[in-house]
């Protein structure tokens, strides 16, 4: 199980903290956007609009919970 914190940069709070399955089949766009947290995408997950970075140079729909090596992960989002 892989331990998610959001953290909202604008806000200064923590917007979200959750557990999820390294296993998951989805990537942490899809993952926040389900959870009803307003992440930014335009291409939808194509990999190509780079709206979607989380920790200023990540892009959510290109990371999944399998590709965190740790057991917790925190994502920092600037405009939330
Ligand atoms: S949604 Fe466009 S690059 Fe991630």
């Amino acid at each position: 199980m892989l331990e998610v914190e959001v953290f909202g940069l604008a806000s200064g709070k923590q917007i979200d903290k959750f557990t999820t399955q390294q296993t998951s089949q989805q990537n942490f766009l899809e993952i926040l956007q389900d959870r009803g947290i307003t992440i930014a995408s335009s291409c939808f997950g194509e990999g190509v609009c780079k709206r979607c970075l989380i920790n200023r140079s990540q892009l959510s729909c290109q990371l999944s919970p399998a590709d965190i090596s740790s057991e917790s992960f925190k994502i920092e989002v600037d405009y939330l």
